[in-house]
């Protein structure tokens, strides 16, 4: 774990929808912790498994691909099992733009983060698609965005604070 909270937001993008809302997230999440996070934004592929071990809170988003995620993100969570135990209780949230089908999309991330036990900052349901965006994501989209990547950064700081404490009764620090 870092010394300062780290916020992990893990994208693909080939035309820059599902980017663009990777960045709001981002810039949300920099106002946490009074702005003593650290805020890391990468593709899927360029993703590593260190990276996701030493996050305090994650973001996992893609476009819809064939009412799925992405390959590319599909690929880093196919690796993840043996390393599953790292998202355990970990702040989470996931974020997809499609032109229709994006609400499968994001419920295929959210599939698979609720396998690994996270625990969700916001998740579509019944009611609400959560970030889940169909084109490009307008101001509305944006906004809704950045607020999803301030309350994914504070429950991050949250989060590397009770491990912090863990650690300091397993004597670890
Ligand atoms: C190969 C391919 C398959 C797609 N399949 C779907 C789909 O099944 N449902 C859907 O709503 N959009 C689909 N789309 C549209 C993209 O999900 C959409 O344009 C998305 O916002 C692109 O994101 P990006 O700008 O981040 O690359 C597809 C696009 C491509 C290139």
């Amino acid at each position: 774990m870092a010394d300062r909270p780290n916020i992990l937001i893990v994208f693909t993008s080939w035309s820059g929808n599902t980017r663009a809302l990777a960045e709001a997230i981002a810039e949300g999440a920099k106002g946490a912790g009074n702005g003593n996070v650290d805020v890391t934004v990468k593709r899927a592929r360029d993703t590593k498994r260190s990276d996701i071990e030493s996050a305090s809170a994650v973001a996992f988003g893609s476009p819809t691909y064939y009412s799925y995620m992405s390959g590319e993100l599909k690929a880093l969570f196919d690796i993840a099992l043996p390393f599953k135990n790292s998202f355990y209780r970990k702040p989470a949230v996931a974020f997809a733009t499609g032109e229709g089908g994006q609400l499968k999309c994001i419920q295929s991330i959210e599939g698979i983060l609720e396998l690994f036990e996270v625990s969700f900052v916001q998740r579509s349901d019944i009611l609400s698609a959560g970030l889940a965006v169909q084109g490009r994501p307008d101001e509305g989209a944006i906004r809704q965005a950045k607020a999803i990547g301030r309350k994914l950064g504070d429950a991050g700081v949250a989060y590397a604070c009770s491990m912090g404490r863990k650690n300091i009764i397993a004597g670890k620090t």
